[in-house]
């Protein structure tokens, strides 16, 4: 599978990550990888369990052994759809406690590798870029302010009907996005050869032609 092209998309929470994601995999035809639900669906199963998130023996066989699938957009863990239960702000922070577990990494470690599919993948995460897919032959590492972010997180509530204040939100985003940089894991950081992109001030256009025009200046595939 090496020779199939991945465009790893890796930054903190509400960056834009999977919107840009899916827009890239759209315009080139290629595979999409979500990778933060498989972490957010081990924390689901977990929670469901009533187990302890930190208990790594306990946790890991869970995201060994998950049924996850991804079908038409939805999520599904055996025959049931989890879709909206993953995007709960509760559980996101939840992935955020499993994945700093090396075990919960290393058991969906396999999962992620069987994505790399021809005619190729856009990845989106926290390690695509440093653990994952390290040969890939383009890295973005995508950022924005910290205010733009939970803006953007509290216009996709409200537009589902979800009250939430930005105050609570930006606490939230921050808590996570530090354990996120702070643990020993795979923790979330640019690779080397990562090429940087703030859209704080960029529309959801404006970033994908960017990516689109860095991945006509590598070599074709
Ligand atoms: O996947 P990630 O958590 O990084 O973010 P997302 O769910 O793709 O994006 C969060 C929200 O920001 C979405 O509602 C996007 O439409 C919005 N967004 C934006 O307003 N401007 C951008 N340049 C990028 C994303
Ligand atoms: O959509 P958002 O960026 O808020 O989160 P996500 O991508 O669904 O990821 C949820 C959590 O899973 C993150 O806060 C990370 O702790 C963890 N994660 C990870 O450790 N490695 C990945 N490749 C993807 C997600």
């Amino acid at each position: 599978a090496a020779d199939v092209p991945v465009i790893c998309i890796d930054g903190p929470t509400a960056s834009g990550k999977g919107t840009l994601a899916d827009e890239l995999a759209q315009a080139l035809g290629f595979w999409v990888l979500d990778s933060g639900a498989l972490y957010r669906a081990t924390a689901w199963a977990a929670l469901q369990a009533g187990l302890d998130l930190n208990d790594e023996a306990a946790v890991a066989p869970l995201a060994a052994t998950l049924p996850l699938r991804f079908a038409g957009g939805q999520v599904y863990l055996g025959e049931e759809n989890v879709t909206e239960a993953l995007r709960q702000e509760a559980v996101g922070l939840g992935a955020s406690t499993v994945a700093a577990l090396p075990a919960v990494r290393q058991a969906l470690h396999a999962l992620q590798l069987g994505f790399r599919r021809v005619p190729g993948l856009v990845a989106d995460g926290r390690d695509m870029g440093t653990a994952i897919f390290p040969d890939a032959p383009l890295k973005v590492f995508l950022t924005a302010s910290a205010a733009q972010r939970a803006q953007r997180r509290h216009k996709q509530l409200i537009f589902k009907g979800v009250s939430a204040n930005i105050e609570g939100l930006l606490a939230d985003l921050e808590a996570r996005d530090l354990r996120d940089k702070t643990r020993s894991a795979s923790p979330l950081k640019p690779a080397q050869d990562a090429r940087l992109l703030d859209n704080s001030d960029l529309t959801i256009e404006a970033s994908v032609d960017q990516v689109l025009a860095w991945w006509a200046d590598q070599r074709p595939f």
